[in-house]
């Protein structure tokens, strides 16, 4: 089937298809949309552009609604709500967790909880504020049940919504909180040690990685060392501003 009609079945919502395997009688099995007559298929007018730009040329306001209908993997089916992300769509420093938590689920905004309140403390120390220069967003969209880390595949399948944010941003910064952050925008599979002390690249643009601020509240002598971080990070930027 060319794509022309398979666009068409889309738009109709009429996709999967569903026929009878032995006539009108026998039991009723989805079947791919190829089997349509194509002899048969209404002609309809589409329109010039595509229902739905691609995910890479959408503005604001068409990734937020596109993110907010996402079924793409199973998070959607156990979480409240999506959770887009917050603060200054123009900022300099973007930071990255991992996925909301029970409290984020429940406002539809990250790092609202325990290790939110640390994050806010965290940005104070280096005369940052939530929404004012920064924006904050996670690897998934929504919530892991019980808080578990987000699988591979799930992380992949919501990327292309981080990619265009970060895209549309344009930091100067990307400050990668916790592992799971770190290795899904670094592609890598090394131990957090290993990622934190050095400035990579995201795009093209540097990304530092710190300690997740919930593992800093049960790992307190680790905050030394997000200190240093956030120095680092914070010297970095003047070089770049
Ligand atoms: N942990 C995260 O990684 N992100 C949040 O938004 C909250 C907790």
């Amino acid at each position: 089937m060319n794509e022309r009609r398979k666009l068409i079945l889309r738009t109709l919502g009429l996709t999967p298809l569903w026929r009878s395997r032995s006539g009108m009688s026998g039991p009723l099995v989805t079947d791919s949309a190829e089997s349509l007559d194509s002899d048969n298929a209404p002609d309809i007018h589409l329109p010039e552009q595509p229902i739905q730009p691609d995910i890479q040329h959408m503005d604001w306001e068409q990734l937020a609604e596109t993110v907010t209908h996402c079924n793409a993997c199973v998070l959607r089916k156990t979480c409240t709500q999506t959770v887009f992300g917050v603060g200054d769509r123009n900022a300099d420093w973007l930071y990255i967790g991992e996925g909301p938590g029970a409290r984020e689920d429940e406002l539809g905004e990250p790092f609202v909880g325990q290790a939110g309140k640390l994050l806010d403390n965290m940005l104070a120390a280096i005369h940052l504020k939530r929404g004012e220069n920064v924006y904050i967003t996670n690897i998934v969209k929504c919530r892991p049940p019980n808080n578990r880390n987000p699988s591979d595949s799930e992380a992949r399948q919501c990327e292309p919504y981080l990619s265009r944010q970060i895209e549309l941003i344009k930091p100067k910064l990307i400050i990668a909180l916790g592992k799971v952050a770190a290795q899904n925008l670094l592609n890598s599979g090394d131990s957090i040690a290993n990622l934190r002390g050095k400035i990579h690249t995201y795009s093209g643009i540097p990304l530092i990685v710190t300690y997740h601020p919930a593992y800093l509240l049960r790992a307190l002598p680790e905050k030394a060392k997000a200190w240093k971080d956030l120095c680092r990070a914070r010297e970095l930027m003047q070089t770049l501003t």
